[in-house]
């Protein structure tokens, strides 16, 4: 298909299934994602921070020296994080990034799954990306014989916890905060 055509296609999906008849990918990312990926994170902080569901966030930081080599490090250290990019005619879209964390001491299971980042671009939601991630996701937490998966999400984001919701998730911990002047 010559390229003004996909390009028209993916612009005018109206059938939200369109969108996988143009190719699609989904795999895990390398350090050849990074640009794509700091990029993709400094918009899910952009959008955090606007929809002021935090107000401790750096917008910059993904494309500091500290949030590169961070974006890198759980690329690459496969023994304890993963990075999965959804893409669309060669085009990432979405990603996740996710790393093995441990509990404070006194629980009976110790490790968990930290679904850490993940975000798809606002033009390619509701298409089933982001289930598709955390499928794979899920398929990584179980091949390290993990139980337990956990994500952070502000109590104010709505549309977040539904979709986690939708992905098996329930509420558990609630982290209360104050500011002291
Ligand atoms: C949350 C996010 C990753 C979902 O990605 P997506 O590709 O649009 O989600 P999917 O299409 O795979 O949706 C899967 C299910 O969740 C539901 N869902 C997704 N987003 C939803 C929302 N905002 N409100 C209600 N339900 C939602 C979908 O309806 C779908 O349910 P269905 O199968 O019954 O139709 C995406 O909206 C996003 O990147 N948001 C901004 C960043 C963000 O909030 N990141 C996570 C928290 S840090």
């Amino acid at each position: 298909m010559e390229l003004k055509k996909r390009k028209n296609m993916i612009n005018n999906f109206d059938d939200k299934n369109d969108i996988f008849k143009i190719s699609s990918e989904i795999r895990e990312a390398t350090l050849d994602d990074v640009a794509d990926i700091q990029a993709l994170t400094k918009k899910l902080f952009v959008h955090e921070i606007s929809e002021g569901y935090s107000d401790n966030l750096d917008s910059n930081w993904s494309f500091s020296e500290e949030g590169k080599k961070e974006i890198q490090e759980r690329i690459t250290s496969k023994k304890s994080s993963c990075g999965f990019v959804f893409m669309i005619d060669n085009q990432i879209v979405g990603y996740l990034i996710g790393r093995i964390l441990e509990e404070e001491t006194g629980r009976a299971e110790l490790k968990y799954a930290d679904l850490e980042y993940m975000f798809v671009d606002d033009k390619y939601r509701g298409r089933s990306i982001g289930e598709k991630l955390v499928k794979k996701f899920k398929n990584w937490v179980k091949s390290k014989g993990l139980k337990i998966i956990k994500t952070n999400v502000s109590y104010k984001n709505k549309g977040a916890i539904s979709f986690y919701t939708k992905m098996g998730l329930i509420p558990a911990d609630v982290t209360m905060k104050m500011t002291v002047e």
